[in-house]
């Protein structure tokens, strides 16, 4: 069975409004449902002073309804006693400034008094709910690190040098690693070592590094400790929402993903990207790898509109199906939408809902039917696993390393280049597997590694050792330049990908905006250049003055080629891994036995395969029709 589910923010309606509530979810088909995600001064209006009148009550009618519980610990916002109590737990920007309540999610993530009062109110909730036959899943807070991932006050300063003492040992070590002999920045000792807050001029950038790295820890470090009181009360999965998107890059999900039963995601189209679409399936595919290749839930999408972007774009018709059943074909295993009644007061009252202010009788409302119809069709492909020939290797850190404040170019951005090289798979029909730095890679028929600047000697060896033994890898620009604790690796760029490559890269060479070279195909290059110097490779792509701009090596038994510049990525790819002809608008996946073929386009498409389609219930000899817009599942039958 895949699941439908959704966020049910009761505390904001009447009880005559659940019980509607109530027959409407089970006529949408909703089986799961997150209750409690803000619900903490509901529950604690006063210190110590509990009331579960009300979330009995909920708890009740969804059991009744037989609607299982996606139970959230509460925590996600502090109430107003706690931060008049105790202002020490608002978190501080880089600037030193507080950020006030009003909004949400307003605490440090190493405030020891937050926490406390934090797990207290989730030892209740545990010990309350924590065996009730209703309850399927456990939600942490929610979204952590959100808005409050970087907190720069005295508290989170003390929990940083803690945390480099961890890492560190001793003082000289991080002075090392963070080559303070530059600008006079050496520490005598950790008590000197402040947060990277706001300065004059560029800051250290492996302080900035490392303080990433501490921030994520802190986070997960928070959804342990809730987790392990959880743990004391309810046998039940735990997990929290994670932000695999976009515009949230504080979290290195590779180091949470251990600690999480259940990989859960929350993804919305977004339009401020080039191709919302494109990275739709990048997300999902992200977020299949962090559940190691298991299905895994989205546990947050709009049913139209979300009210966070500067252009908050309705839902064209159909497209929800497509994007949920894109969620599907890459893994997911449950749909669940933020939220199910529409708010009418509050900072997101103009967000969508499966239930939106017009009611009912609303277009919204039967696009929700409508998957919940088309997700029962697919119940068989439940648990089973996508299928992916090539990887991408993708990496936070990088991301951290590349995005910094003083580099060769202000428009080379980490993501940009993963979006580019996951677009490039995708115009050119593979489906891909992301992987952190130093996966095993054998399996895989090629392997593309985007921009990845921060890799260590391991992470590195990783990508030879699967060269070696037959594999082919196409590196992009950027990549391999600097160890984990920041330091350029000597001898010439690509640095740790130098032999591998049979390249030494002398100099970059970043484009002004608008700036074009042309290539030896007649192809157009931007935003970068480098000046190559071969080894042991060849030119497969040359520069105007005859430089080499592509490259390709053999290695072992397989063969790496680097790509020096921004250019049409999918005619490099189609050249170094070959790749099967496809169509522009068409997305086919391949998930167990059962093909995904999903059609951006406004004219009906004919893929060849055959079997049995679940949503028309139609056999298929030859291959599928699928009309514009539409996605069709064929249970494939050898
Ligand atoms: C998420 C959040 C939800 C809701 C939603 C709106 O960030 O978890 O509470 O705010 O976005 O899109
Ligand atoms: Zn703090």
């Amino acid at each position: 069975m895949l699941r439908l589910g959704c966020d049910y923010n009761y505390e904001q309606w009447s009880p005559e409004v659940w019980a509607e509530d109530m027959a409407l979810m089970r006529r949408a088909g909703v089986d799961l449902v997150a209750i409690n995600v803000f619900g903490w001064a509901e529950l604690e209006a006063r210190p110590g002073e509990y009331d579960f009148t009300a979330l009995d009550h909920i708890v009740d009618l969804l059991h009744g309804a037989g609607i299982k519980l996606n139970l959230g610990t509460g925590t996600a916002s502090a109430p107003p006693w706690l931060t008049r109590r105790h202002p020490e737990v608002l978190p501080v920007a880089a600037d030193g400034t507080t950020r006030f309540p009003g909004g949400r999610q307003a605490w440090c993530p190493s405030s020891p008094v937050f926490r406390e009062h934090a797990l207290r109110l989730v030892e209740q909730v545990a010990r309350r709910y924590g065996d009730h036959p209703a309850l399927d899943l456990w939600h942490v807070s929610n979204e952590l690190g959100c808005h409050n991932a970087l907190c720069y006050c005295d508290g989170s300063a003390a929990a940083f040098r803690g945390w480099l003492e961890q890492r560190y040992g001793d003082v000289e070590a991080l002075n090392k690693a963070w080559g303070t002999a530059f600008w006079s920045q050496r520490y005598a000792a950790f008590d000197e070592v402040q947060p990277p807050r706001l300065a004059l001029s560029a800051r250290n950038p492996a302080q900035l590094v490392d303080f990433q790295r501490f921030s994520s820890d802190a986070l997960l470090d928070h959804y342990r400790a809730e987790a392990e009181v959880i743990r004391r009360h309810s046998t039940r999965k735990i997990t929290t929402n994670l932000m695999v998107t976009a515009h949230i890059r504080n979290q290195n999900y590779w180091s949470w993903a251990a600690d999480l039963d259940v990989i859960a995601n929350d993804h919305y189209r977004d339009h401020r990207l080039a191709d919302p679409a494109a990275e739709l399936s990048f997300a999902a595919d992200l977020t299949r790898g962090l559940a190691g290749g298991r299905p895994w839930m989205l546990m947050e999408t709009a049913a139209g509109a979300v009210n966070w972007q500067p252009y908050n774009l309705a839902r064209e018709p159909g497209e929800l199906l497509r994007d949920a059943l894109i969620h599907v074909a890459r893994g997911a295993d449950a749909i669940c939408f933020f939220q199910w009644r529409a708010s009418a007061q509050g900072a997101e009252k103009f967000h969508s809902a499966i239930v939106p202010h017009a009611g009912v009788d609303t277009a919204a409302w039967r696009e929700v039917l409508e998957l919940s119809a088309t997700l029962r069709k697919l119940a068989p492909v439940e648990g089973t696993r996508v299928e992916a020939e090539v990887a991408l290797v993708f990496s936070w850190e990088s991301w951290w390393a590349t995005d910094t404040e003083a580099r060769p170019s202000q428009d080379l951005r980490y993501l940009d280049q993963v979006h580019a090289a996951y677009g490039a798979l995708r115009e050119l029909g593979l489906t891909t597997d992301i992987v952190a730095p130093g996966s095993d890679l054998s399996r895989y028929r090629a392997v593309l590694v985007p921009c990845l600047h921060m890799v260590s000697d391991r992470e590195a060896a990783a990508v030879a050792d699967y060269v070696e033994g037959g594999g082919r890898a196409v590196i992009t620009f950027y990549s391999g330049v600097v160890d984990p604790d920041d330091r350029v690796r000597l001898g010439g760029y690509p640095g740790a990908f130098r032999e591998l490559l049979g390249v030494v890269s002398e100099e970059f060479a970043p484009l002004r905006p608008g700036q074009e070279v042309v290539l030896s195909d007649g192809g157009r290059a931007t935003l970068w250049t480098e000046r190559l110097r071969l080894t042991t490779a060849r030119t497969e792509l040359a520069y105007e003055d005859g430089r080499p701009a592509v490259t390709s090596n053999r290695f072992g038994a397989g063969q790496a080629w680097y790509v020096s510049t921004a250019l049409d990525l999918a005619g490099v790819l189609r050249r170094a891994v070959g790749a099967p002809a496809t169509r522009p608008d068409t997305e086919v996946v391949r998930r167990g036995d059962f093909v995904f073929v999903v059609n951006h386009g406004t004219k009906d498409i004919d893929h060849p395969v055959e079997g049995h389609e679940l949503i028309t219930g139609q056999a298929v000899t030859g291959a599928v029709t699928v009309p514009g817009g539409a996605v069709r599942v064929v249970r494939e039958e050898a």
